[in-house]
């Protein structure tokens, strides 16, 4: 029997709550599909930083390197927000996305037919579908560049610095026209080539990958153009493409015109088949422990990690049509509407697992 490890990293607020029931999903594809997984449990963020004192303990990156993929709920809270910056719960994060080689973070939007109506766009806006994918590089750029503190003209002064080298570009960009080729063909290349000198690097380096790829249709935008843009005609997009930064902001952007964060997973990958499965959403520590979170992006997460670590596609595809069909008649209370049966947390998580087939 196949047998895969897993680290899990439950984090803070209702990481624990939503991870428990990604889990009982896996659990059941376990006995449905025929392999097994080992769960290996380790702290990260806040929980971390009050345990050990540090946001991500070397035991946590030793057991994740150690494994095939990592399950990740949520980290931060108002608990944790005074500390300084590179010991606060998002330091863990950083840090691990860097340790395990995490360049690839793929965020899925799309709108879940049922759930169609909580979009804030209008519909004749949104039209028939909206399925696009952010491919946001995730371990270069401002958030790891040179920083610091320094005085200019006798004021004290701050600076971050936007670097990216040309192997970084190239294989973000190969991931992103990988999965464009696996979509709907059009990729779109997100960045500020008209001020920043980075960006005119990305961009000409995107253009050369691009004859690796004929099939892709490549464009390009200003970010502050993609930004309007997704708001305008957000089905013009299939794939985006972009820069650390860039890819924070308008995968935010884009989770919120589905209206359902709470249903949102994501990706992050290595070089290889190793990946850390988390959902979009944040640790939401107002919700924390009431039962009331929304589980469907931890479970949709394990679906990709089944897809994208593990090629396990049948039993991925089974957990989303469960989800899809627990849709159909259920809801959490975030996408609450009337007429659908209210359900909390655990009994969402039950649902999903006895419609899995
Ligand atoms: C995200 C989050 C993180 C980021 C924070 C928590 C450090 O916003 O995953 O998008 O900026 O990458
Ligand atoms: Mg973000």
């Amino acid at each position: 029997m196949k047998n895969y490890n897993v680290t899990v990293l439950k984090g803070d607020g209702i990481g624990p709550e939503i991870v428990n029931e990604a889990i009982k999903v896996l659990d059941r594809v376990c006995e449905l599909y025929g392999f097994k997984i080992n769960y290996n449990y380790q702290l990260i963020g806040g929980s971390a930083i009050d345990e050990t004192g540090v946001p991500l303990p070397q035991a946590t990156v030793d057991a994740c390197k150690a494994s095939d993929a990592v399950l990740l709920g949520a980290v931060g809270g108002p608990k944790w927000d005074k500390l300084s910056g590179n010991v606060r719960p998002e330091a863990g994060l950083l840090a691990i996305r860097s340790a395990l080689g995490l360049f690839a973070n793929l965020r899925p939007a799309q709108i879940f037919a049922p759930l169609k109506s909580a979009s804030p766009i209008k519909d004749s806006i949104i039209g028939d579908e909206l399925d696009l994918l952010v491919v946001r590089e995730l371990i270069g750029g401002i958030y790891f560049g040179e920083r610091g503190r320094k005085e200019v003209n006798g004021a004290p002064a701050a600076y971050d610095t936007e670097m990216y080298s040309v192997p970084e570009v190239e294989r973000i960009a190969r991931v992103a026209f990988d999965a464009a080729r696996k979509r709907k063909g059009k990729l779109m290349s997100v960045d500020k080539a008209n001020v920043l000198e980075s960006s005119r690097l990305w961009r000409e380096t995107v253009i050369r990958i691009s004859e690796e790829y004929p099939d892709v249709e490549l464009s390009h935008m200003y970010v502050d153009n993609c930004a309007m843009q997704l708001v305008r005609n957000p089905g013009q997009f299939d794939v985006i493409v972009t820069s650390n930064i860039f890819g924070d902001i308008l995968s935010d952007e884009a989770s919120m015109i589905s209206g359902s964060i709470g249903m949102l997973a994501s990706a992050s990958l290595a070089e290889g088949s190793m990946g850390l499965y988390e959902p979009i959403h944040g640790s939401a520590p107002d919700i924390a422990g009431m039962g009331i979170a929304n589980p469907l992006a931890t479970i949709l997460s394990t679906a990709m990690m089944l897809r994208y670590s593990f090629s396990e596609n049948d039993a991925a595809q089974a957990i989303e049509n469960a989800v899809n069909e627990a849709l159909a008649t259920a809801r959490t209370p975030d996408i609450y509407e009337e007429g659908k049966e209210k359900l909390s947390t655990q009994q969402m998580g039950d649902l999903v697992v006895s419609l899995l087939k």
